[in-house]
């Protein structure tokens, strides 16, 4: 066994990912899980199981333990206020960096953070973002800290992006951002890959580091459109939708969720970050110090999530 592994977020798209990798790769894997039970999904995976949530602190004392690693992989991507955001996002952050922090010694920290928080004023999801690594940048002097900041993620046991992805594979691409928007993206495995090779890596700075899958200034939405009528062999026909347009649904999302109270996806601040011209990640910094290199490309990684064989 390579070491312990304390992990949040892993019932999630990405950190189940993420503890899949970290098993395959030897490391005893501590996880957070709040539901009654396990999720389905994960019960062949040798984890350790700790039951609580972000907000009860002895439970997060009991998860971290003896850890060699922290990974906060767990963070609310859907809400509309700061309020929604902020408990999992930014104090959570705290409270276990603190924890980890009062440990001798210390476990390394990583914090699955976003490429959103380069743009905090865009929205309460991009502005927890940045609270959460300025949180962790609050005890630099005790622990030893990164943070990654993916752009978009994709891969098998996405919820958020497939809709999207899945009507473009039946050739209808709605198109939400602008017409010169670019955007880098990162296949999930290639992300857990990257978590991976930074536990094995000895990195001296404390900072954020962005990813992605080294696609040279990332890709516009019309090059995804292309993508798609490759892996279809037909056309994709696409339609610009007004920001007008978006506008109204994030207004209405947020009248239905204040009647029903669930947490919308599309909302205003989620327009502002669909609408940034800019999401183009430099991976060059964190390739510099952590032998990694991400492998799957646009095409194989949308033939993998949508379960597409080649022609
Ligand atoms: N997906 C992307 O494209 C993307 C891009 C950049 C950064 N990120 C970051 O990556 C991280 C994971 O994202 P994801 O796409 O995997 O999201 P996800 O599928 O929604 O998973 C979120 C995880 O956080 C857990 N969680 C949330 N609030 C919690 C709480 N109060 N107590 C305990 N667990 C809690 C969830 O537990 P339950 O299963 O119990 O709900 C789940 O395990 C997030 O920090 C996100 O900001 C995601």
């Amino acid at each position: 066994m390579r070491g312990v592994v304390a992990l949040t977020g892993a019932t999630g798209f990405i950190g189940s990912a993420l503890a899949r990798r970290l098993i395959q790769e030897g490391w005893w894997v501590r996880a957070l899980h709040r539901s009654p039970s396990p999720p389905s999904h994960l019960t062949g995976l040798s984890l350790e199981w700790v039951r609580g949530t972000l907000g009860d602190r002895d439970c997060l004392e009991g998860l971290v333990g003896d850890a060699d690693v922290v990974i906060h992989c767990a963070g609310v991507l859907r809400g509309i206020t700061d309020a929604d955001f902020y408990p999992a996002n930014v104090e959570a952050v705290s409270r276990l960096a603190s924890i980890a922090a009062g440990r001798s010694p210390a476990p390394r920290f990583l914090l699955m953070s976003s490429l959103a928080a380069r743009e905090p004023e865009l929205s309460p999801y991009a502005a927890s973002k940045r609270m959460g690594e300025v949180a962790l940048s609050k005890v630099s002097d005790r622990l030893s800290w990164t943070a990654l900041r993916p752009p978009a993620v994709y891969g098998p046991g996405d919820r958020e992006l497939l809709p999207l992805l899945r009507l473009m594979l039946h050739g209808i691409a709605p198109i939400p951002g602008c017409k010169d928007a670019r955007f880098s993206m990162l296949y999930v495995e290639d992300l857990a890959e990257a978590t991976v090779k930074w536990l094995t890596g000895e990195i001296r700075e404390k900072r954020a580091f962005e990813l992605d899958d080294g696609h040279p200034q990332g890709y516009t939405w019309y090059e995804v459109v292309e993508t798609f009528e490759r892996i279809r062999g037909r056309r994709v026909v696409h339609c610009r939708i007004p920001e007008s347009i978006l506008n109204l649904t994030a207004r209405l999302n947020k009248m239905a969720a204040s009647v029903i109270g669930y947490s919308p996806m599309l909302t205003q601040g989620k327009v502002r970050e669909l609408r940034h011209p800019d999401w183009v990640c430099d991976n060059g910094p964190f390739r510099r110090v952590v032998d990694w290199t991400p492998k799957v490309r646009l095409e194989e990684g949308l033939r993998r999530t949508l379960g597409v064989t080649l022609n």
